[in-house]
């Protein structure tokens, strides 16, 4: 028995995530395929090539890692582009590929989560105009029915999109994903098509599998005003929290699409969630500012003393997670972190924090909030999108080289947490003292 130990509910699932491009290798029909070889896009001009090469059946060596280290459950995605390489053709070896990956996350005992659509679209629907064109829901919602009826005897819980908030945001506004656009209008467009296709896809899926659970995996990103007292840092902070965290789900509560002056509206959209997915990962401090009328007239910081990642992506804010959860709060609904993790070679902020950040889900669950489930991401070190592989998220480290595996102190960590299901004295103390005095003060 530990000595202390903060215990989470019977049930909980634990987990690492993960998604097609950035793990699975050779695909070569996707938009972040064609993206990868334009010159500048990439950082170092890293391609997802190999990436951890699950496509030939290192899914096993790291999902049997998993297993091992005491996980329960496994997030990953299925790539449309392998499933519906044409807009009138299906790829059923894809399919059995997929049911061979479900059948032996099954035999390791871990529950999946399956991810319909992450960032990634086939070419000939990026060819067609990506999410600005008002057919691409269409498309979307038969490639989620042919995959549900497929998998429905194997998974219960279905993400539609992840992050749809985050991916208008990098693709229409900042331009760092494909088609690379800075323009509102399109970014309204596509915002409109990934209420629309959602909304399609989870009534797909409760048409097929009527006992499914079925939601949107929300991109959650934590704004504290700079100053408590100033009410323009509070304006500048509310509308923040509105244009970037709740813009997809004001469109799921009452089907308002509404984006910096843009508004329509998508009636199937209302109420089309079972549960809140959040991925949660770092917090700002708001100010206002006349000066950044790109950025809605904010000016965002780290807050200070927050230790920040290798690659300044990541400051440490715990307390951005406890916002999170009791924004989630609000819906009355379970509540899954589906991501959350930090960029970290050399695994020395990583183990704190994993605990730290995990305290405050625990802390949540004993204020009665429904939390049933916690992904980290990832498993393993991946593509990181337009960062390519100068970010490490992994549990493990990857050699893209070799495909060599290397265990970090965090998969000690997590290990023991998962095992424990829950948090020991033991744990914090062996694999992250950093913080054991923050976590089991004497
Ligand atoms: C999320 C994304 C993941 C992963 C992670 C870390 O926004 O859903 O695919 O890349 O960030 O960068």
């Amino acid at each position: 028995m530990p000595e202390a130990i903060y215990q989470f509910p019977e049930g909980f699932l634990w987990g690492t995530a993960t998604a097609a491009h950035q793990v699975e290798g050779h695909n070569t029909n996707n938009n972040w395929s064609a993206w990868e070889v334009e010159p500048g896009r990439i950082i170092n001009g890293d391609k997802a090539g190999l990436a951890c090469d699950w496509w030939n059946g290192r899914w096993e060596v790291d999902l049997q890692n998993a297993a091992r280290d005491g996980q329960n459950a496994h997030r990953f995605s299925v790539e449309w582009s392998r499933v519906m390489p044409a807009p009138d053709r299906w790829d059923e070896s894809a399919l059995d590929q997929y049911r061979t990956m479900l059948k032996g996350m099954r035999r390791l005992g871990l529950t999946p989560v399956v991810t319909l659509h992450h960032f990634t679209d086939p070419l000939w629907i990026y060819e067609m105009g990506g999410w600005e064109n008002e057919q691409t829901p269409i498309y979307f919602k038969k490639f989620v029915r042919k995959v549900v009826t497929a998998f429905k005897d194997e998974v219960k819980l279905w993400v539609t999109l992840n992050e749809p908030n985050g991916l208008v945001v990098n693709s229409y506004i900042s331009g760092g994903f494909p088609p690379g656009k800075k323009d509102f209008k399109a970014a309204f467009r596509a915002l409109k098509n990934l209420v629309r296709g959602h909304a399609a896809a989870y009534h797909a899926i409760h048409e097929i599998q009527p006992d499914a659970m079925a939601s949107y995996a929300l991109y959650y990103r934590g704004f504290f005003p700079k100053s408590n007292w100033s009410p323009l840092d509070a304006l500048a902070t509310r509308s923040l929290m509105g244009n970037v965290n709740e813009v997809f789900s004001n469109a799921i509560k009452d089907g308002q699409v509404k984006f910096a002056l843009f508004k329509d509206f998508v009636r199937e959209a209302v109420g089309s969630q079972d549960y809140v997915a959040i991925q949660y990962y770092s917090s700002d401090l708001v100010s206002f500012t006349p000066f950044n009328p790109g950025e809605l007239f904010t000016r965002r910081r780290s807050p200070p003393g927050a230790e920040v990642s290798e690659t300044g992506f990541i400051a440490n804010v715990p307390d951005g997670m406890t916002q999170a959860l009791k924004w989630a709060r609000q819906f009355r609904k379970p509540i899954y972190i589906t991501e959350n993790g930090v960029d970290d070679s050399k695994d020395t902020l990583r183990p704190s924090y994993i605990a730290q950040h995990l305290h405050k889900v625990w802390q949540a669950a004993n204020f009665n909030y429904q939390m049933k489930g916690y992904f980290h991401w990832s498993q393993v070190d991946n593509f990181e999108w337009e960062r390519g592989w100068s970010q490490r998220f992994g549990l493990w480290g990857l050699n893209t080289q070799t495909q060599q595996r290397t265990r970090r102190r965090s998969a000690d960590l997590y290990a023991a947490i998962c095992k424990e299901n829950g948090i020991s004295l033991e744990a914090v103390r062996q694999f992250a003292p950093e913080v054991f005095e923050i976590l089991f003060p004497s």
